[in-house]
């Protein structure tokens, strides 16, 4: 039997957030390759070999998966969210683009999975309902200038933002520092989301006005969405809101 690679999204957390066709594609596999803790959200079963590897080897997970489907194995690589959004998909096109010319014709197929910012956008309304776009904060891939640049030109465009990877123990500062310059580009009062471990048992979703948003509220789990200057709270008798963004917008800011 020929061998194939699968590159699936595990979607946020929950189980019933995985799509019918990466569970399928699972249930097919012999080997399953990915960052330890998304490998342990797939069940163990007879016939399914585990690779879990550390954060940081993302193209040599790649390579191994290519290796592996090249010798006709049946092999799933596992992200959290979408594998397209800050995730495994494009380490594997990198490592076939700079590696062996065969890996060019395998059966290779991304499969979507929900990505933590739909998954979060759905537990308080709908704040992407006008144009927005995905900063990932970490400066590990990219130099710090660049995403003050992205994160400026984004406010001044009035987009909606989502930051993913806000920080972690070895980059504590960078979301205070994304905050103070926002802050310098949009009014102050725009709804600040925090969104943490979306769909797991520790799930916390709480709404500030940008003035009020500290780094402290997050943790390497959270989804941070700035509102744009037109994004709008509705007020509820339960003391939360809804969070929204309109679908026009009538004049430049
Ligand atoms: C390396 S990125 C992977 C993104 C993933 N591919 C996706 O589409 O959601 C990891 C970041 O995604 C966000 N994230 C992942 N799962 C989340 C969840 N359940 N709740 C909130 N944010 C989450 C956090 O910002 C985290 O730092």
């Amino acid at each position: 039997m020929s061998g194939w690679l699968a590159i699936a999204g595990l979607g946020p957390g929950a189980a019933e957030l995985v799509t019918p066709e990466v569970t399928a594609t699972l249930a097919r596999a012999t080997d399953l390759i990915g960052y330890a803790p998304y490998v342990a959200r797939v069940p163990e079963r007879a016939g399914l070999i585990r690779h879990g590897s550390d954060n940081r080897e993302e193209l040599d997970r790649a390579a191994l998966a290519l290796r592996l489907a090249a010798e006709g194995k049946r092999v799933v690589v596992v992200s959290s969210g979408d594998p397209g959004v800050f995730a495994m998909a494009a380490a594997v096109f990198e490592a076939v683009d700079g590696g062996d010319p065969a890996w060019r014709d395998l059966d290779i197929r991304v499969l979507p999975g929900i990505s933590a910012m739909f998954a979060a956008a759905a537990r308080i309304g709908a704040p992407l309902g006008h144009d927005f776009c995905a900063i990932n904060l970490s400066d590990n891939l990219k130099p710090w200038e660049l995403i003050e640049r992205r994160l400026r030109l984004a406010a001044q465009a009035d987009f909606v933002i989502a930051l993913y990877n806000p920080l972690s123990k070895a980059r504590p500062w960078q979301l205070g520092r994304a905050f103070e310059l926002l802050r310098k580009e949009l009014p102050e009062t725009v709804p600040v989301v925090f969104a943490s471990a979306v769909s797991d048992a520790k799930e916390a979703v709480e709404t500030v006005t940008l003035r009020e948003a500290r780094a402290e509220r997050a943790n390497m789990r959270t989804l941070v969405l700035i509102g744009s200057s037109r994004t709008k709270l509705i007020e509820r008798g339960n003391g939360r809101s809804f969070v929204y963004t309109p679908r026009s917008a009538g004049v430049v800011p």
